[in-house]
């Protein structure tokens, strides 16, 4: 059984508390939706799906914090939640569609009770449903991989990433499942890790094959014939097959070009953003100390000009198939997206 990384209970919000990985597995309480967007802010949750799902959490948090009988003020107060928790991270497109969906059912509903219990029910169904389109991306995407493959991965798109079991970690996890002898290169993606605290952590947790390299090893890797697949996740794909994933992504899919090595990309529908081009999308910058110092341990010198972008963009020419649960699409993406949806 893979991690269960956010889940309702008890009328609380209970999440892993990932900046604590690999070293103590601690799980933290929420009854605020505040508390809820600090958490997202502060990568105590992280990955597109997961906090897409801690989104609609935290909104339903919020319907149970207030207590007016009017429904006018229960959505005005719901509205003001949804922009606080949006605006924690603006590149993962999950995170609007998990508060919208949460939103209409509000919305929707006629009583302040009814919207309380719909809007709770809706997003533990989100959970739900969450695992299962995993495990059917996973079985979709398993038939990409082949008996003795060894394939890379970047960042963690794994069951810490979603509620449970995984996007690219699905995909690999159901591989290994189907009874193919797989072996995982996991990125220790700097400067938050979640290569190595993350991805490493889970795949190890799970007894499934994984040795950990520095990102600059990546072109070593490929040219020495160590992988011969990539899967990764996404926080964001356009109609175009324009891919936003984490920082590193663009390069690994340029490298992988480089040597012939197929590129694919695990995301369920609720990561396409259909109306977008990429100069809409907005790429989240994070602070310097990530990028000057290891730990509590600084490691560049005292105010150094620093560029710490979140995420980064690959073109569609570099992908070889998005798997989703739906099917995989194929290039021409503009093409095979649209028929998914
Ligand atoms: O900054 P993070 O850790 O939230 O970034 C996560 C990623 O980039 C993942 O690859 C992506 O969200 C896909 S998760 C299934």
């Amino acid at each position: 059984m893979s991690l269960k990384t956010v889940e309702w209970k008890d009328n609380a919000v209970v999440m892993i508390d990932q900046t604590k990985l690999p070293n103590v597995l601690e799980y933290v309480t929420f009854t605020d939706f505040n508390q809820v967007a600090d958490a997202i802010r502060t990568l105590v949750v992280r990955g597109a799906p997961a906090i897409g799902v801690s989104g609609a959490f935290g909104l339903a948090l919020a319907a149970l914090q207030n207590n007016t009988s009017e429904k006018n003020e229960l959505i005005e107060f719901l509205e003001n939640a949804k922009k606080i928790l949006f605006e924690t991270r603006p590149t993962a497109v999950n995170l609007a569609w998990g508060l919208d969906k949460i939103m209409q059912v509000a919305t929707d509903a006629n009583t302040v009770d009814e919207i309380r219990k719909n809007v709770v029910e809706t997003a533990k169904k989100m959970a739900e449903e969450d695992v299962q389109i995993n495990m059917t991306m996973g079985k979709n995407g398993s038939e990409l991989f082949n008996e003795n493959d060894t394939i890379m991965t970047h960042c963690n798109a794994g069951a810490l990433a979603t509620v449970g079991y995984g996007t690219a970690l699905g995909v690999i996890r159901a591989t290994k499942d189907s009874g193919k002898n797989i072996k995982v290169i996991a990125t220790e993606t700097r400067p938050i890790q979640q290569g190595s605290r993350l991805t490493a952590f889970e795949l190890k947790h799970d007894g499934i094959d994984v040795s950990l390299i520095p990102d600059t090893a990546v072109g070593y890797t490929m040219a020495n014939n160590l992988v011969n697949k990539i899967v990764v996740g996404a926080d964001r794909i356009l109609r175009t097959g324009h891919v936003y994933n984490k920082i590193g992504t663009y390069q690994v899919a340029t490298m992988a070009k480089q040597h012939n090595i197929p590129f694919y990309v695990a995301a369920p529908l609720s990561t396409f953003d259909m109306k977008n081009n990429p100069e809409d999308v907005v790429i989240e910058q994070r602070k310097a100390s990530e990028v000057t110092g290891l730990g509590d341990k600084k490691t560049a010198p005292d105010d150094i000009n620093v560029i710490n972008p979140a995420f980064d963009m690959t073109p569609p020419e570099l992908i070889s198939g998005i798997i989703t649960e739906k099917g995989i699409a194929k290039p021409p993406f503009e093409e095979s997206i649209k028929k998914l949806f």
